[in-house]
């Protein structure tokens, strides 16, 4: 079984629900608290052991590549003044750590993917939707990575919501389950609630065989006239072992305003340097 060396993300939608916010920055970007999404979700790739990161751009996102370079200046004068640049440690991505390829149309995730079929290449890989904000101890990833090395084949992590949500999702059809991981059978991108098979919604991360580009190659659009990743995963159903992760921690969709500011609240409540003072500002808020 091959390991899981790379990580694709897919960084080059609009983010429209997040406008004006996000007209000249990337959605990517947007920080919960003093770190940007992506950068949250390169350490989870990081933690799970992954060594590329391979980022699928488009315009109006070299902010997301200036963050993973040397800041030569902002790091010379720094350290002149004798500052510590620990907290920078994290952004540094060494040319032999990450790709960079652009999607030229936002034509959807499927057609994102696709775009890094070359960097990819025969070996199965990992992908990470960056506003998909997973938090716990181990990572989705590392979870995910588990259950890969156990089984094999295309691992997709899943978690619940009330039914009436099904629809702005990929959801999948379940089989059998053993402890977090469940066989998966079928999947279906933003059904009507009456046609979803369970409420088990695909969460942003995916541990996939090389095939699936190929899938993606000849891929008709789907769902919202976008070339659709679940529809290339739901046709791998069956050829290969897919199976689905409930990850045992939180999970934040970082995509919608609310939980934007979910994220940002609770985590500034776990950390540290503010738990205290925002908590006592939020009870005060409340009052
Ligand atoms: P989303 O649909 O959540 O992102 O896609 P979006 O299109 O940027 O957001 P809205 O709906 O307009 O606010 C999930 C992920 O897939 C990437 C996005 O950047 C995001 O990380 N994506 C989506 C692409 O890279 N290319 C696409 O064509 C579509």
């Amino acid at each position: 079984m091959k390991p899981i060396r790379k990580a694709v993300f897919p960084v080059a939608g609009l983010g429209t629900r997040f406008l004006p916010a996000t007209k000249a920055i990337p959605k990517e970007m947007l920080p919960i608290v003093d770190r940007p999404l992506i950068q949250y979700a390169v350490d989870e790739a990081r933690e799970a052991g992954i060594e590329q990161m391979i980022f699928v751009t488009g315009r109006g996102k070299s902010a997301i590549e200036d963050h993973f370079d040397i800041a030569f200046e902002l790091e010379k004068t720094m350290a002149e003044r004798g500052k510590s640049l620990e907290v920078l440690e994290p952004t540094r991505l060494g040319p032999g750590n990450c790709a960079y390829v652009r999607q030229q149309e936002p034509l959807g995730l499927g057609h994102a993917i696709w775009c890094a079929r070359d960097i990819v290449g025969d070996e199965p890989f990992a992908i990470f939707l960056p506003d998909e904000f997973m938090v716990g101890s181990p990572g989705c990833m590392k979870q995910m990575v588990e259950a890969y090395n156990r089984l094999g084949g295309n691992v997709i992590s899943v978690l619940e919501v009330p039914h009436e949500a099904v629809s702005s999702y990929g959801v999948i059809a379940p089989g059998q389950s053993e402890g977090d991981t469940t066989e998966v059978l079928g999947l279906v991108e933003k059904p009507r609630v009456e046609d979803a098979p369970s409420n088990l919604i695909i969460s942003g991360r995916y541990i996939l065989q090389p095939e699936v580009m190929r899938t993606l190659e000849s891929q008709e659009k789907g769902a919202g006239g976008e070339i659709q990743l679940t529809d290339a995963m739901a046709r791998m159903i069956g050829t290969q072992p897919f199976h689905a992760v409930t990850f045992a921690g939180k999970r934040y969709d970082c995509g919608s305003k609310a939980g934007y500011v979910q994220a940002n609240l609770a985590i500034a409540l776990e950390r540290e340097d503010m738990g205290e003072e925002i908590r006592a500002f939020a009870l005060d808020l409340l009052k």
